[in-house]
């Protein structure tokens, strides 16, 4: 069966300078060679430093930008290919969720408004029916129907996340971009929304691209990791395999910064040295080589392509083979720190999660017009 997504060679490069005349000067190398896959049902989690493109790669997937080259297949489809129907229907399929749900509400709408507006534009609901699915799409995402006539504002950050998720649902999509859905959440607050997510994704068999530079976050949502760096990607793998035994030394150095799960689990902070190089003139070769403690001099003049292992597994690093074993991050010896078990606990109620229609109700809220 072939993948929900497939992207091939994704390139976009942005000018960033230009001459008194106008010519292009220099250019940002936001996203230099980007392939991957998403399968049906499952989470593709995309990690890196801010500025590495995992943005601009969400963007390409959806779309909402051409890229300079490259291709982008839907369910076998060419999107560069689609004509304006074509591609209305694909923008059902394919919705997106951002870090912060205020900016991407609109203020005016009432909740009621935000969720039929979707509806209304494809056309997928009679009007007789919206109010109804309107209570479906909030009751599913763990709000009560009565919250459809208020306004964004009078939500806490969860809660607006949850109309965000609600919005996107609207249009029954396939796949969803979730680009740093939780950062902006306070702590006890994203495991919740991580939750939903996950119990929608087994309910609805959704497909996610999870973009985060967190990879405590990522460590419990992904089914496969890519990491990126300055716009490529140099690792990817199942999650588990990722987190377990990290190969590229820049996918180490994320690791290494999460906490660690047990006391007596070994595993020693990789700091990087020297500052992160810019897209905007990525270092040659190995665009990590300025900050790899394992740099030679091949590593300066040519640039390591992603090359799999045969298991699905695929590192852009000239000397994998002969690196030192990564310390685990997953105790093997049975058992997390109780902190570890109690966080993990959390991440690991999805049902309750959903269920608790208004969990996060933060902030006590007024009744609308009262
Ligand atoms: N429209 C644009 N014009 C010029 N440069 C851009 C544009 N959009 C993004 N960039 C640049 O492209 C690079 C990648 O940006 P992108 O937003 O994709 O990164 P990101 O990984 O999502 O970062 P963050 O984690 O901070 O959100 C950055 O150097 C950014 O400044
Ligand atoms: S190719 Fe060289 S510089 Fe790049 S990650 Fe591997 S060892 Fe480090
Ligand atoms: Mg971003």
């Amino acid at each position: 069966m072939s993948a929900l997504l497939e992207v091939q060679g994704l390139v976009k490069h942005f000018v960033a300078g230009r001459s008194v005349f106008g010519w292009p000067t220099a250019h940002v190398k936001a996203v230099d060679g980007v392939s991957f896959t998403v399968e049906a049902g499952r989470t593709l989690a995309l990690v890196g430093e801010s500025g590495c493109g995992k943005s601009t790669v969400s963007r390409l997937v959806l779309r909402l930008i051409e890229p300079d080259a490259g291709i982008v297949r839907f369910e076998g489809r060419d999107l560069g290919t689609l004509n304006a129907n074509e591609l209305r229907a694909f923008r059902r399929d394919a919705q997106i969720i951002f870090q912060d749900p205020y900016a991407s509400l609109n203020p005016r709408m009432t909740v009621s408004q935000i969720l039929t507006e979707p509806l209304a534009l494809h056309g997928l609901v009679p009007p007789a029916r919206r109010r109804e699915r309107v209570d479906e799409l909030l009751r599913l995402v763990g709000l009560e129907p009565r919250f459809a006539r208020r306004y964004p504002h009078e939500f806490s950050g969860g809660q607006r996340q949850r109309i965000a998720i609600a919005r996107a649902l609207a249009v029954e999509p396939k796949l969803i971009i979730c680009d740093e859905p939780v950062s902006a959440l306070d702590v006890s607050i994203r495991s919740q929304i991580l939750n939903l997510l996950r119990d929608l994704q087994d309910r609805l068999k959704l497909a996610y691209i999870f973009v985060s530079h967190d990879l405590a976050v990522v460590k419990h949502i992904a089914d496969r990791v890519a990491v990126m760096n300055l716009g490529t990607i140099v690792e990817t793998a199942d999650a588990e395999q990722l987190f377990a035994a990290p190969r590229h030394p820049y996918s180490r150095a994320l690791l290494s910064a999460i906490p660690v799960p047990k006391p007596r689990a070994k595993r020693s902070r990789i700091v990087l040295e020297g500052e992160l190089p810019s897209a905007l003139n990525p270092p040659s070769g190995c665009r990590f080589h300025t900050r790899c403690p394992y740099t030679i001099a091949r590593c300066r003049s040519e640039e390591p392509q992603l090359l799999a292992d045969g298991a699905g597994h695929a590192t852009a690093c000239h000397r994998t083979a002969e690196l030192p074993l990564p310390d685990s991050i997953v105790p093997t010896d049975g058992g997390f720190s109780p902190a570890l078990e109690k966080l993990v606990a959390a991440f690991g109620s999805v049902a309750e999660g959903a269920r608790s229609a208004g969990v996060d109700t933060v902030k006590p809220m007024p009744e609308a017009g009262a």
